[in-house]
């Protein structure tokens, strides 16, 4: 596990950016795995900024994104749906048809899971998987729970992660009670993973995920066993961590 600390979250998402976008480079018909969350946004606007220059090019590139709520229709703002296209796919020259998010409204649920990940299987994979992290450490919306789910399913959020998305809803009533999520073991097939954590409510599931046990009740601990993994973070979020487990990062313009 490879850790770097930034500054800030400026900085943090201008370095998410860069990974994806030199993965975007070497590989223009890559596979990415996208994340909601507020964690993310600074890094879509890095994107975009990055393409609107002329330096990333969208038009081969497939997206699978890791979870929606369950029976909120795409239009409502606070679905995932709505919020890939409101802070990237509206801005970027993605082909509409490449992008993947889970339908949380489909009628089959059980299959609309199984027919995700087989799409995800009949691409070439997923080159490069950006993650958030909530405060109790869920990963997509893996909760904490007693063994990790494979692929993709149905799941009930708990009450701690309905709290904190609440901030986003007009109340806590609003927010859905279950969603669709790709599996950890989906999360897992990815080749490389990228994790982004900003804040000090984050510090608790950072240090559990890099020096915790691996449990199925700290759902991102198990990317310990994973090969390729980056996790960004900014000071706050590695503030329980120990100055030698991670590489800080210098801004460009601040390296002698
Ligand atoms: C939601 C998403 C996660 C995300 C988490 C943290 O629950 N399903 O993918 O990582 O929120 O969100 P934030 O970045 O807003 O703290």
């Amino acid at each position: 596990m490879r850790i770097i600390v930034c500054e800030n979250y400026q900085s943090l998402s201008k370095k998410a950016a860069q990974i994806i976008g030199s993965q975007m480079i070497l590989k223009p018909n890559s596979v990415l795995g996208l994340a909601t969350g507020s964690t993310p946004i600074g890094m879509y606007k890095n994107l975009i900024k990055m393409y609107e220059e002329g330096l990333i090019d969208f038009s081969k590139i497939t997206t699978f994104n890791l979870d929606e709520y369950y029976n909120l229709p795409a239009e409502n703002n606070q679905s995932y749906h709505y919020f890939m296209y409101d802070n990237l796919f509206n801005h970027i020259n993605i082909n509409k048809e490449n992008v993947h998010i889970p339908n949380g409204m489909a009628q089959d649920i059980d299959n609309e899971c199984l027919h995700y990940d087989k799409m995800i299987d009949n691409s070439s994979g997923i080159d490069i998987q950006v993650l958030g992290i909530g405060n109790n450490a869920h990963i997509g919306f893996n909760e904490p729970t007693i063994n990790f789910n494979k692929g993709t399913h149905v799941v009930t959020l708990d009450e701690s992660t309905r709290k904190a998305n609440a901030r986003f809803f007009s109340s806590l009533e609003e927010v859905p009670t279950k969603a669709i999520t790709m599996g950890t073991g989906s999360i897992f097939k990815s080749k490389k993973i990228l994790l982004l954590a900003s804040g000090k409510n984050k510090a608790e599931a950072i240090y559990n995920t890099v020096h915790g046990k691996v449990t199925p009740e700290v759902p991102s601990s198990i990317l310990q066993f994973h090969q390729d993994v980056i996790l960004i973070l900014d000071k706050e979020a590695a503030s329980l961590l120990s100055k030698d487990d991670y590489e800080v990062v210098q801004e460009v313009s601040k390296v002698k």
